[in-house]
């Protein structure tokens, strides 16, 4: 657990509009339920243009950041920006963003000396991509937006090795139970990891 004063639990959010729970975007919307239905079709398409034509993969915080960047450029000015407020879900707050770099530099220094997952079958690939999609969302490295993003980034890890995971066949809420697991009582994010060796699926084209 980070020590509490890490955390800088000043009440101003810089990301919201003024005396609003919306955040600043750049499609001119101030109520949260329009910006959200705009963003995720918008986001729909950025996705599928990501799939066409990747983030060149270096597995580091760089290539997390300009994946963010790619699906949300046309929606929120910090698209590509590691946050810089305190952020929590279920009533936990994630990292302190102070400590995003170091966290994501000893989580991707460890993704390399696994050789970013390359070789495994399939059972075991799930298993350790689970742990990592756990760490990375314990960082949450982004003011919103970090769902998309590393589901982007572990897909990119197992086109590697010829694997896609079927997302849509996992529910939001078993990933949100897994994801909240993984930060408490579940730290080798098990859960996670059996949630994607169940969704794996090897390409065969
Ligand atoms: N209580 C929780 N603890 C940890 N992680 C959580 C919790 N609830 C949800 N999550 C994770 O947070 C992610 C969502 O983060 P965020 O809203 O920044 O991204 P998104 O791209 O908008 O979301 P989505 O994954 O729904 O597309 C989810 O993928 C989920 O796994
Ligand atoms: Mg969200």
């Amino acid at each position: 657990m980070e020590a509490y004063s890490q955390y800088d639990l000043s009440e101003h959010d810089p990301y919201l509009i003024n005396n609003s729970s919306c955040l600043k975007n750049l499609l001119g919307h101030t109520n949260t339920t329009s910006l959200n239905e705009a963003e995720r079709r918008i986001t729909q398409q950025t996705l599928a243009q990501l799939i066409a034509s990747p983030v060149q993969p270096s597995f580091d915080l760089k290539h997390l950041a300009e994946i963010h960047r790619r699906i949300f450029r046309h929606v929120y000015p910090f698209a590509g920006e590691l946050r810089k407020v305190e952020i929590g879900k279920g009533n936990k707050l994630f990292l302190p963003y102070a400590l995003i770099h170091r966290e994501a530099a000893a989580c991707f220094s460890q993704l390399m000396t696994e050789n970013y997952l390359r070789g495994l079958d399939a059972n075991t690939f799930g298993q350790r991509a689970g742990f990592y999609l756990g760490w990375i969302n314990k960082i949450h490295a982004f003011r919103e937006g970090n769902g998309r993003t590393q589901r982007v980034f572990i897909d990119q890890l197992a086109s590697q090795n010829d694997y896609f995971i079927e997302w849509s066949s996992i529910s939001g809420q078993a990933m949100a139970d897994a994801s909240r697991s993984a930060r408490t009582i579940d730290v080798s994010a098990r859960d996670l990891g059996r949630l994607l060796s169940m969704n794996i699926v090897k390409r065969e084209w």
